[in-house]
């Protein structure tokens, strides 16, 4: 017996559940169509909504920014300074989202774990949607704070939740905008309304909203018309914006706040500023023009009404975020592994990114999809799901 064993008997015990994740090797940039694990496979997996990961406007930013900056920042901000290139990251993220001030992060995940201990603790309440991310859950792991789950996406719960706890010390009211594994969208008007009513904070993870809700890809606060109403925006630069990093848009005296108390902030040195500038670039195509964004919008209604007309059940989704609702994580598996044999990239998701019994294979529409290759891959979703008794 060896004190370690007991990892191989937990990585057993993922295979033969199939919740065992199989990492596939990507050769080359992201795109409509990649190499994964040597093979020329159409992409159904990345969160790339608009193609600004392979974009040569955004290149080229990132070359010029190597070139003047170099490739590393050396330090945390708060120690060796930061960036005139940050800072009009900051200011151009701030106009485009309608929000008074914005700080960046190095990752969505980060600015969740920064923001959340940074205003909440042991004696507070978060009231927290039952699907929320895992980044957020992980920021009120430590916060410290008592989570109180609600009903997903269900504001009379929320209501009775909050009513119950009506007399503590500090409410925060924590939603994804777009939820990841779900598609469907957090009924935020009724949320901010109940906030209002109970002295609450609201705070939104807009990672999936941004690029792709409101005008323009702006986002959920946006596309409810709630500037001004929502304390705190989560935002990623990883998803529609193409690049890495993440960051919280709202009042100048949050971010200040932020810059002094966000623990990632202040102990984690900052994404590079290739990965700025490339950031700055797609603001700048997105303040632009909405083209990318209504044809990812037009990609994703062809696909989700041909899926439906097939009869695939693709749960409530509202937005590019596909769910194929399969059930058992073995067969989720299975027709995964069998859409890349024909060609076709889209992964299985089990428990613990959904719960157990509610695999599915995610399916994400992109700007950078043609309707022929859709049609095409429709066809073998067709095969497939017929051939495994789905559809
Ligand atoms: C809702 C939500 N928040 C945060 C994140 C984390 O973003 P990042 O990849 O920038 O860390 C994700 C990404 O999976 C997400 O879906």
């Amino acid at each position: 017996m060896n004190k370690l064993d007991f990892i191989t008997e937990e990585l057993e015990k993922l295979k033969e559940s199939g919740l065992f994740i199989n990492i596939r090797t990507v050769e080359g940039p992201q795109g409509a169509w990649i190499t994964a694990d040597g093979k020329k496979v159409f992409n159904l997996c990345s969160n790339n909504y608009l193609g600004f990961a392979n974009d040569p406007q955004l290149k080229s930013s990132a070359q010029k920014a190597i070139e003047t900056y170099g490739v590393g920042p050396a330090a945390v901000r708060t120690i060796a300074g930061t960036t005139n290139l940050h800072k009009e990251l900051e200011r151009k993220l701030a106009i485009f989202k309608g929000a008074e001030s914005t700080i960046t992060f190095q990752s969505g995940f980060c600015a969740n774990l920064a923001v959340i201990p940074a205003i909440v603790g042991k004696e507070d309440i978060v009231f927290s949607d039952e699907l929320n991310h895992a980044s957020i859950i992980d920021g009120c792991r430590l916060a410290k704070t008592r989570v109180v789950r609600y009903e997903h996406c269900n504001p009379e719960d929320l209501q009775a939740k909050i009513h119950a706890e009506k007399d503590a010390s500090r409410k925060l009211i924590i939603t994804d905008g777009v939820f990841s594994m779900e598609g469907d969208i957090a009924p935020l008007q009724e949320i901010v309304e109940i906030a209002e009513k109970y002295d609450a904070i609201t705070m939104v993870d807009d990672a999936h909203g941004e690029g792709v809700l409101g005008r323009g890809g702006r986002g959920i606060v946006d596309h409810f018309n709630l500037h001004g109403k929502v304390d705190i925006e989560v935002g990623t630069m990883s998803k529609a914006f193409g690049v890495v990093g993440g960051y919280i848009a709202g009042s100048k005296r949050l971010t200040d706040y932020l810059a002094q108390k966000g623990r990632p902030f202040l102990f984690s040195s900052a994404v590079t500023a290739a990965d700025v500038a490339a950031c700055i670039a797609a603001v700048d195509t997105l303040i632009a023009s909405d083209v990318l964004v209504k044809q990812l919008w037009q990609n994703t209604g062809f696909f989700q009404e041909k899926m439906r007309q097939i009869g695939f059940n693709l749960g409530n989704t509202k937005t590019p975020i596909t769910p194929v609702m399969i059930g058992d994580a073995r067969v989720a598996k299975d027709f995964s592994q069998k859409l890349f044999e024909e060609g076709v990239f889209a992964q299985a998701i089990g428990y613990p990114t959904v719960s157990i019994g509610k695999a599915r294979i995610r399916v994400m529409l992109s700007a950078t999809h043609s309707e022929e290759d859709l049609t095409w891959a429709i066809g073998h979703f067709e095969k497939i799901g017929m051939a495994l008794g789905i559809v």
